[in-house]
């Protein structure tokens, strides 16, 4: 297969401060060569007999791929993120806003990464991440980091190359430059698309489809808050005797006695149970509960999920 050059989205003549003669030089040098570069990778793969091959060749053409892939991706976005006149629009503001807490407090972010990439090479990337729902400002040495499953909406070129011919070392400059230059109409645009790409799916247990769960960290939360609920680790015996650990300020209770403790409880306070992992046996004993007519759900997560958010556990005794 062959990668085709995109033509350049940010009508150089219209940019503010950067000349031609440094965008001529980044696209069709730098950007046009990793297009070229990839292409010929793309051959010498194609050409490649992976049974045979030595593992140090597979390695050597596949990072090299990455990079010149992810340098293609991120120069047309950097290319496409300017051309504008650098006056924020509203839209994107208020989605700026929702996630840094303010357009200045996103923009001294953006621009201090930058200035700290100066003299060094990289790309400072605002990335949409679906399973945040958010916009995150990413850092990124040379070609090759990205954030996994990230959507980038908007690149800046910290590789000297992008900035030397008309700033020398003063990659400062350079920075305020490129946000002067900002086209933010385009970047709101990439923006909407973003979220279209779905996150990843969340855990589904169709058994106990409809039985209601509670997340660990507000257990936790209500616990600390000292709200009248009644927390009870149900893991099975074997478990609680190879671990000997247990969630601190909660009881153990054996799942098999259920009929025998269940008396012990109020049904004018929330019950939440919970096994080893937040499927079977939390489930089960909540839907046992409920029957029983008391308000109960199961904690998602378990007792790993307790300890995954380093939440306090003691001994068992
Ligand atoms: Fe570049």
């Amino acid at each position: 297969m062959r990668y085709s050059v995109k033509p350049i989205h940010c009508r150089p003549w219209t940019l503010n401060g950067l000349s031609l003669k440094l965008i001529e030089s980044h696209y069709e040098n730098n950007y046009g060569g990793a297009v070229r570069r990839l292409n010929a990778i793309t051959q010498q793969l194609e050409a490649l007999d992976f049974a045979t091959a030595p593992g140090y060749a597979v390695n050597g053409l596949k990072r090299e791929e990455l990079i010149a892939m992810n340098s293609m991706i991120l120069h047309e976005l950097y290319f496409a993120s300017m051309g504008g006149d650098g006056q924020p629009i509203k839209p994107m503001v208020e989605v700026l806003t929702r996630d840094f807490g303010s357009l200045e407090r996103w923009r001294a972010e953006f621009r201090a990464m930058g200035y700290a990439l100066g003299g060094g090479s990289g790309w400072v990337v605002l990335t949409y991440v679906p399973r945040e729902g958010r916009l995150v400002n990413q850092f990124a040495a040379e070609h090759s980091q990205a954030i996994a499953g990230g959507v980038p909406v908007l690149a800046l070129d910290m590789y000297e190359h992008a900035y030397h011919m008309d700033f020398g070392a003063n990659a400062r400059a350079y920075v305020d430059t490129f946000m002067r230059n900002l086209e933010w109409t385009a970047l709101f645009k990439r923006y909407e698309d973003a979220p279209k790409v779905q996150p990843p799916r969340p855990l589904v247990q169709e058994e106990f489809g409809d039985l209601p769960g509670v997340d660990v960290e507000e257990v936790k939360a209500m616990m600390a808050a000292g709200q009248p609920v009644q927390v009870i680790d149900v893991r099975p015996r074997h478990f609680v005797s190879r671990q000997q650990e247990i969630a601190e300020g909660i009881e153990w209770r054996d799942p098999e006695q259920l009929q025998q403790w269940m008396g012990d409880l109020s049904k004018s306070e929330p019950v939440v149970v919970y096994c080893a992992y937040g499927f079977h046996i939390g489930c089960k004993t909540a839907i046992a509960l409920r029957e029983a007519g008391f308000d109960a759900r199961y904690m998602r997560g378990g007792h790993s999920a307790w300890k995954a958010i380093g939440a306090p556990t003691k001994m068992h005794t």
